[in-house]
């Protein structure tokens, strides 16, 4: 299979390409876009077997469920079940945005969607060339992040045919993607809402407008996807925590040891402490306190080891609140924790 791309502007729409790209998943193909958080791989939500494609291009076992997307919060009571006021306020504040809800599910979604579950995650994504795409399909796109199972995500077209080539029909290239973390997932299906995976929404502002939620991890209900060894780049990665300085001691002296033992070893600093460690190979994951930044660059930055030939990233840690939480949750399943 030759994977076409097909690039488009940013800053506009361009409808021919829509058109041609909707096209190709209304007869069945697999379609990777842009969404404002990483690339999705597309597929017509109501087309089993287009969906199985996407599962098999990935390597991705069937147990784990994709998200539903949609293009308009009124759509979201033909896919949904139960519908409680949370749920209503949530959409209004956050939609289109990176916010993914899992609610009880109606008749309408193929079992191969939700991996058999009784439930289905949607989303309405946050960027002009995804909305339209679903508008043109005319249906909802059934997507997971379109790279290989246990990559990390992937933030540009580059990305995706790194892992994709060859494994799906089509790639809409849109640029690099504005969030560069994947949405944050919220559970409503049970008494209390639960954050299944931490994301672009933080949970600091999801608590403004929920004030009762639990994030505890091991909660009763969890996401399948919510695998140990995940978000991984090839090279070993080593997650260092705790109080700055010890991290940097902690670091070099890690690096110092790997590299004697003649290990290719990478080191993913905060930008304030790139200095610390110029014997080595050290690649910004951006400001300590611009954790935007960071988020931006995680994937990007895990892949540019990957592709320099590096065996061991041994990483800084950033502060949990905020994005921090979800940066530190793809690090810490990078690192097989
Ligand atoms: O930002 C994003 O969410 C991106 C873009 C493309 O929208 N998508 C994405 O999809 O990250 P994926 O498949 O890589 O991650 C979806 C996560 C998985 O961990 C999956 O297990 C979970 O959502 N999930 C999906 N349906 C679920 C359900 N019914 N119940 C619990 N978890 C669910
Ligand atoms: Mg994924």
């Amino acid at each position: 299979m030759r994977t076409e791309i097909l690039r488009v502007d940013h800053s506009s729409i361009d409808i021919g390409a829509i058109r041609r790209a909707a096209a190709v998943i209304r007869e069945g193909g697999i379609v990777a876009f842009p969404t404002e958080t990483v690339y999705g791989l597309g597929a017509d939500a109501f087309n089993a077997k287009a969906v199985a494609r996407i599962f098999e291009a990935k390597n991705r076992p069937l147990y784990d469920p994709l998200i539903v997307h949609i293009s308009d919060r009124k759509d979201l009571p033909l896919f949904a079940r139960d519908l409680c006021s949370t749920a209503l306020k949530l959409t209004e504040i956050f939609w289109p945005g990176p916010l993914t809800l899992v609610f009880k599910k109606s008749g309408l979604i193929p079992d191969i969607v939700t991996a058999g579950l009784d439930t289905v995650a949607i989303r309405m994504p946050d960027d002009r060339t995804a909305l339209k795409l679903i508008e043109e399909v005319g249906r909802p796109i059934a997507a997971p992040s379109a790279n290989l199972f246990g990559r990390p995500s992937p933030v540009t077209a580059q990305h995706v045919l790194e892992d994709l080539d060859g494994r799906i029909d089509l790639i809409i290239d849109g640029g690099k993607t504005a969030v560069g973390v994947e949405s944050t997932v919220m559970d409503l299906t049970q008494n209390t809402p639960s954050i299944l995976r931490p994301g672009g929404i933080t949970l600091e502002t999801l608590k403004e407008t929920v004030r009762e939620i639990d994030i505890s991890r091991d909660g009763n209900i969890l996401s399948p996807g919510m695998f140990q060894l995940h978000y991984s780049p090839k090279a070993k990665v080593i997650l260092v925590e705790g109080e700055s300085k010890f991290q940097i001691e902690n670091i070099k002296h890690l690096a110092h040891e790997f590299d004697l033992q003649g290990y290719a070893v990478g080191i993913l600093a905060k930008e304030e402490h790139k200095y610390k460690y110029v014997k080595f190979k050290v690649k910004s994951l951006g400001p300590g306190d611009d954790l935007a930044a960071c988020a931006a660059n995680l994937f990007s930055v895990l892949r540019e080891f990957d592709n320099n030939g590096t065996d061991i990233i041994i990483s800084e840690s950033v502060k949990e609140g905020g994005l921090g939480l979800a940066i530190m949750d793809r690090l810490r399943k990078a690192s097989g924790r």
